[in-house]
C-alpha cells in the first residue's frame, strides 16, 4: 500500500527539471525520469503562415531536406534572443515532462556568468511561457564543474572553461562559489562563420548545412603550414545557384580560424593571469577542466596548455556536463538560486 500511495505520489507530483538551453543543443533532464530531450536548438517555420514547424531534431531533418525555408535558433551567443521562438521550442519538451505529473515543472535553467539581468530575465519568461512553475537560473561554470566531476566544494581552486556554440565561459571554483568569472562570446559558431565567409569570399560557393562544421572540426586546432591539405566539400555555386564538388586549403581554413581561436585562447588565459597569486598557485596544481563542445576540438587542450603553462583536460563527456551538473543541483534540491530571482 505504501508503495502504491509513493507511486502515485510521484505520478502526481511536480517534476523538477534542469534545462541546458544552449546555442546549437537543447538538453532536459527530468529528475526520476532521467535525459528527455537532448535535441538540436532549432525552430523551423512554416513559410506562409509563419507558424511552428517542427523543433529539435525533426526541425534539423526538414532544415536538411529543405534548407530554404526558415529554420532558426532562438539563442545567440548563448543567451535568449527571441523569447516566443525559445518557449516555441521548450513547450514540447516540458509537455514530455508533464506527462509524468498533473502540474507545472518547477525549472533549474543555466545561464553564461556574463548574462545580464534582462537576458536571464528572457530566459526565465521563455521557460515560464513554455509552461514552467517556477524558474532558478544558475551560472554554466558551475553545472559544468560539478558534470565534468569536480569537486567544487573543495577549499582548493579549481578552472573551468566551457566552449560552447556561442560562448566561451570561464570560472574559477573554491568552496561551492564561483570566485572569478569571465566570459566572451565566442565559441564554435564564430569558428564555422569564419569557414563559410572564407569559402564563399574565395571560392564564390555558399557551403551544405553541416559542411562548415564538417571542415572546422576536421582542421580543428592545430596548426601546421609545413603540410598544405586539400579538403573536399560541397556547396552552392552563388553565380549558378548549381551544386558542386570543391577542394579548399588547409591553410586557407587555419588562417580564417586563427583570429577566432587566438581571441578564445587570450580570453582564458588573461583569466588565468588575472588570479590572486594564492589562487594562481591552486589552479596550477589542478590545471585547467574543459567542457562543452568546442573542448573537443582537435589540438585546443594542447594549445591552452602551450599557452598557459597549465596542464589542460577535456571533461568525460563534455557536451553532457552542463546538464549532468544541473541534475547533480536537482538532486540536491533547488537552492542554487545563486542570482536570487
Ligand atoms: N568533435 C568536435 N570537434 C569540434 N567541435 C565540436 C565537436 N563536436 C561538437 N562540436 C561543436 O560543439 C558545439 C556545440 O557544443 P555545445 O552543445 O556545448 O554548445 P551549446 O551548449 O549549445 O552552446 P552555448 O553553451 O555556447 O550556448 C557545436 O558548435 C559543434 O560545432
Ligand atoms: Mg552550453
Amino acid at each position: 500500500m505504501q508503495r502504491i500511495t509513493a507511486g502515485l505520489r510521484k505520478l502526481v507530483a511536480p517534476p523538477d527539471l534542469a534545462i541546458d538551453l544552449g546555442t546549437a543543443n537543447t538538453r532536459l533532464y527530468a529528475l526520476g525520469h532521467g535525459m528527455i530531450a537532448d535535441e538540436p536548438s532549432l525552430i523551423r517555420f512554416q513559410p506562409i503562415t509563419g507558424e511552428v514547424e517542427a523543433v529539435g531534431n525533426r526541425a534539423a531533418w526538414l532544415a536538411n531536406v529543405d534548407p530554404y525555408s526558415p529554420t532558426v535558433s532562438p539563442l545567440h551567443a548563448g543567451v535568449v534572443a527571441d523569447i516566443e521562438a525559445a518557449s516555441s521550442l521548450l513547450k514540447p519538451f516540458l509537455k514530455r515532462a508533464q506527462r509524468f505529473g498533473l502540474f507545472k515543472p518547477r525549472v533549474l535553467a543555466c545561464a553564461p556568468t556574463d548574462a545580464c539581468e534582462e537576458e536571464r530575465d528572457a530566459l526565465i519568461e521563455a521557460a515560464m511561457r513554455a509552461g514552467a512553475s517556477e524558474v532558478y537560473v544558475a551560472p554554466e561554470p558551475l553545472a559544468a564543474a560539478i558534470g565534468a566531476g569536480l569537486d567544487v566544494a573543495s577549499h582548493y581552486a579549481q578552472m573551468i572553461v566551457d566552449i560552447g556554440d556561442g560562448v566561451t565561459d570561464i570560472a574559477v571554483v573554491r568552496s561551492g562559489n564561483l570566485i572569478l568569472t569571465s566570459a566572451v562570446r565566442t565559441a564554435c559558431s564564430d569558428l564555422r562563420n569564419a569557414v563559410a565567409q572564407m569559402v564563399s569570399f574565395r571560392h564564390g560557393v555558399l557551403l551544405f548545412p553541416q559542411e562548415a562544421d564538417r571542415l572546422m572540426q576536421l582542421i580543428g586546432a592545430q596548426f601546421d603550414y609545413d603540410q598544405e591539405e586539400l579538403l573536399v566539400t560541397s556547396g552552392t555555386d552563388l553565380l549558378s545557384g548549381e551544386p558542386l564538388d570543391l577542394c579548399v586549403s588547409s591553410h586557407d581554413l587555419n588562417e580564417a580560424i586563427e583570429p577566432i581561436l587566438d581571441n578564445i585562447v587570450e580570453a582564458i588565459h588573461s583569466t588565468v593571469r588575472r588570479l590572486p597569486e594564492e589562487t594562481s598557485c591552486e589552479v596550477i596544481e589542478n590545471g585547467i577542466c574543459l567542457t562543452g563542445g568546442g573542448a573537443q576540438l582537435q589540438g585546443l587542450p594542447e594549445r591552452l596548455a602551450a599557452a598557459t603553462s597549465l596542464e589542460v583536460r577535456v571533461a568525460d563527456n563534455p557536451m553532457m556536463a552542463v546538464i549532468n551538473g544541473a541534475r547533480q543541483m536537482l538532486d540536491v534540491g533547488i537552492a542554487t538560486d545563486i542570482w536570487q530571482n
